[in-house]
């Protein structure tokens, strides 16, 4: 595959042609906050969080669906991006209702983590507090959407790794919903499998196993790279 050359804070580095820019930073050791990128899967470009500064370009580039070009010059750091990245996660916040402090996933959550990270430590937008449900109705696993992200990842799981895509994405903007099979409970889907993927790859507390106490979830965002690579060499046990 060709290579080619980039500068990335002032760095010039090599990468491969078809290699998105995301995973030439990453490669540089420079830690990119993400939210909807898991490797593993398919790049959807939806929460915004890697977005980088472009030479040449007045808009920001979500690094995760950008392919790297010959003499491209990228910004990872800046005051510019640090407003928005944190803006980003204060959205996201007052999207939904994220109260850490009844969540099974407060301490364990990637959102409550960028909050940190950023120093989010109160919203300057007004909270829309919507009446979402929780449904509960599968044997073993809950998804309660006042949690809900929408980075898409556990349908893309189930879609891409699980390969039953029982889990989508229904609406539009705030009203965005993920929903079972044609929004149906979850108890009904005929397609879902139980195997618990999607749970594994949430990054909040929006999907749980039932029962789970507070402070013992430890999710698994590895699995979908650890299978799609064992997949690929057929090595089960590694
Ligand atoms: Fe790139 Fe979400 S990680 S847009």
């Amino acid at each position: 595959m060709a290579e080619v050359t980039l500068t990335i804070d002032n760095e010039k580095v090599s990468a491969r042609e078809g290699q998105n820019l995301l995973q030439v930073i990453r490669e540089q050791g420079i830690d990119l906050p993400t939210l909807c990128h898991l490797d593993g899967l398919s790049e959807r470009g939806g929460c915004r969080l890697c977005v980088v500064e472009v030479e040449g370009s007045s808009r920001l580039a979500a690094s995760c669906v950008t392919a790297v070009r010959e003499d491209m010059r990228v910004t990872t750091a800046s005051d510019r991006l640090l407003r928005y990245r944190r803006m980003l996660v204060e959205l996201l916040f007052a999207e939904r209702n994220h109260v850490c402090s009844v969540c099974v996933m407060n301490g364990n959550c990637e959102l409550q983590s960028l909050a940190t990270r950023f120093g989010v430590d109160h919203l300057r937008y007004e909270p829309l507090y919507p009446r979402l449900p929780t449904d509960a109705s599968h044997e073993k696993y809950t998804i309660d959407h006042n949690r809900c992200v929408l980075c898409a990842r556990c349908v893309r799981v189930c879609d891409e790794v699980e390969g039953v895509h029982t889990l989508d994405i229904m609406g539009r903007g705030v009203s965005s919903r993920i929903i079972n099979d044609l929004n149906q409970p979850w108890r009904a889907s005929r397609t879902c499998t139980a195997c618990g993927k999607c749970v594994q790859v949430c990054p909040t507390g929006a999907l749980y196993i039932k029962e789970t106490l507070s402070a013992h979830v430890e999710k698994r965002p590895d699995l979908p790279r650890r299978i799609v690579d064992a997949r690929k060499k057929r090595v089960w046990n590694s």
